[in-house]
């Protein structure tokens, strides 16, 4: 009688026990989709004790039912080609902006060229690529400091090279009147700049180029400021105005003029920042797709989230949508619901516009992976909205790519998708079950990753673990935008924290 009760961990399984206790209970597996239920156990007094036992803990280590799997349907994680938001909620009351991917049905260029998920998942390493150049870097000229107490030695504190750039766009106003440019915003780099009029060498972008002479505000920064400065690379025109050059890690270049005029976050005249410092870009080539240009959210000097401290507090946060087809917001202020947890904002030398964290463990079906601790020290985390799939040290990607793989052994496989090495075809299925994955940080703020952000769905025969091993032990982990859907990302500059919310995009 007992040997009809197999509990398979693996799947999930739970124990109900309905009153009265011992004459009937009931099993439940995500595999099966199949309730056993056995009445009237007649060899109970024998068999319950060691059932309950046996049972009992497995019960309390998986809890209560889902919260190891996420069961989803599959063709609701299918790319969409309509938007799912009205386009009333687009022009929202506070410095909350809508942000919307720039390749889905939602995003203003939705008529645009399609790019294919190697082409973006490719671009996305161009990225990750210029991370670790950067990072390792500024890790020898710290080392060099170190060694040297000779003042002689000058490696550049900043090498230079941003980052290629972010998926997700938002809208704000330039100028007086105010025009609308939907911009790429990227937490991985510090300059905001839009295309600007004259244009010596421009990309197509949607609406019309910003001309800085029918704006009323507008005035060029001259070169002797400090503010032109700041800037990583700079220098003077032949009318003494300060010129910006950013060069980004995927080869795409803005140049121009930088200069000051209103930014306008929102339709409210309240929140307009005056004399906000951009770059008015005349020669820009690169992946930026119809966008008019990008809003930077580094922590450098020259960011917005810098220059809108005083207005707002030196914090922004976002929620990036569950798909293409969906909003999500970004919000310049402070803001920090409840169910928000914080884990330390760290930096590194040589990299003050990063946003680091340290990741100390990764769960997978609620059970911590067997990763030293070293293996996440080594290389270090940031967070960054520009990097589609998260990277993780070798070591640690290995380790999750077995456990997830264990607990997806009823799918059938399928072919690696650029970067991400293990896919399944779903074909046939309608509901699918996922373990859990749980992102484990300092002072134990938890990113549990939405199932959105588990698998990359390209199509119902290839959908695929959305992880990837860096090459290097050392080489920097990168959360990416990928794992952050539908939370709430916070970032803190001012109070030195991140932090992470579930469930908040709606
Ligand atoms: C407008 O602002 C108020 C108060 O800040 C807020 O409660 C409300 O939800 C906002 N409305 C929209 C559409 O964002
Ligand atoms: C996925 O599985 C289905 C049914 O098992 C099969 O017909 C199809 O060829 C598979 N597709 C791929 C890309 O492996």
């Amino acid at each position: 009688m007992c040997h009809l009760l197999e509990l398979d961990a693996q799947w999930g399984c739970y124990l109900r026990l309905p009153s009265p206790i011992p004459y009937s209970y009931q099993i439940t597996c995500f595999r099966s989709k199949m309730a056993v239920s056995l009445a009237w156990c007649f060899f109970c007094c024998h068999c319950l004790p060691l059932l309950l036992s046996l049972a009992l803990p497995l019960h309390l280590a998986y809890g209560k039912p889902n919260s190891d799997v996420h069961v989803f349907s599959i063709h609701d994680m299918l790319p969409k080609s309509i938007c799912s938001s009205s386009e009333a909620s687009a022009s929202s009351n506070s410095s909350r902006l809508q942000v919307v991917h720039r390749h889905g049905p939602c995003s203003p260029f939705s008529d645009g060229p399609k790019v294919s998920h190697g082409q973006l998942l490719d671009t996305d390493q161009a990225r990750v690529d210029t991370f670790h150049v950067r990072v390792s870097a500024a890790a020898a000229a710290a080392h060099v400091d170190k060694l040297s107490s000779s003042p002689a030695v000058t490696i550049p504190a900043r090498t230079g090279i941003p980052l290629g750039t972010g998926n997700y766009l938002v809208t704000v106003g330039f100028g007086t009147p105010r025009r609308d440019s939907s911009v790429i915003f990227d937490t991985g780099s510090d300059v905001t700049w839009i295309q600007c009029a004259p244009c010596n060498v421009c990309y197509t972008q949607e609406e019309p180029v910003f001309d800085p002479a029918e704006s009323s505000t507008y005035s060029a920064v001259p070169c002797s400021s400090a503010d032109c400065g700041r800037l990583d690379s700079h220098s003077c025109s032949a009318a003494s105005t300060c010129r910006y050059d950013v060069q980004y890690g995927d080869n795409s270049q803005t140049q121009g003029t930088f200069g000051r005029d209103t930014l306008s976050l929102s339709t409210s005249p309240s929140d307009v920042l005056p004399d906000f410092e951009f770059g008015c870009g005349d020669a820009n080539s690169g992946l930026f797709g119809r966008s008019a240009g990008l809003i930077g959210l580094g922590r450098g000097s020259v960011s917005l989230v810098s220059q809108a401290a005083r207005k707002y507090g030196a914090a922004f946060s976002y929620c990036l949508p569950s798909g293409s087809s969906s909003v999500g917001y970004l919000t310049i202020g402070r803001r920090s619901p409840a169910n928000t947890k914080y884990t330390p904002m760290l930096t590194v030398p040589g990299l003050p516009s990063f946003y680091f964290v340290s990741l100390t463990a990764i769960k997978v079906g609620g059970k911590p992976l067997p990763i030293p601790k070293t293996v996440f020290s080594t290389a270090g985390t940031l967070v960054d909205s520009g990097t589609v799939i998260t990277r993780l040290p070798p070591t640690a990607y290995a380790a999750l790519r077995t456990a997830f793989s264990q607990r997806m052994a009823q799918y059938s496989p399928a072919p690696a998708l650029a970067i991400l090495d293990t896919c399944y075809n779903f074909t046939g299925y309608e509901k699918v079950a996922v373990p859990t994955v749980e992102l484990v940080f300092g002072r134990g703020a938890t990113l549990n990753v939405d199932f959105s952000g588990i698998l990359y769905v390209a199509s119902v025969s290839q959908a695929c673990l959305a992880f990837a091993a860096n090459d290097r032990a050392d080489d920097v982990a990168i959360i990416g935008n990928v794992q952050q859907r539908t939370h709430n990302v916070v970032y803190d500059v001012i109070r030195r924290k991140i932090g992470f919310g579930a469930k908040a995009c709606n």
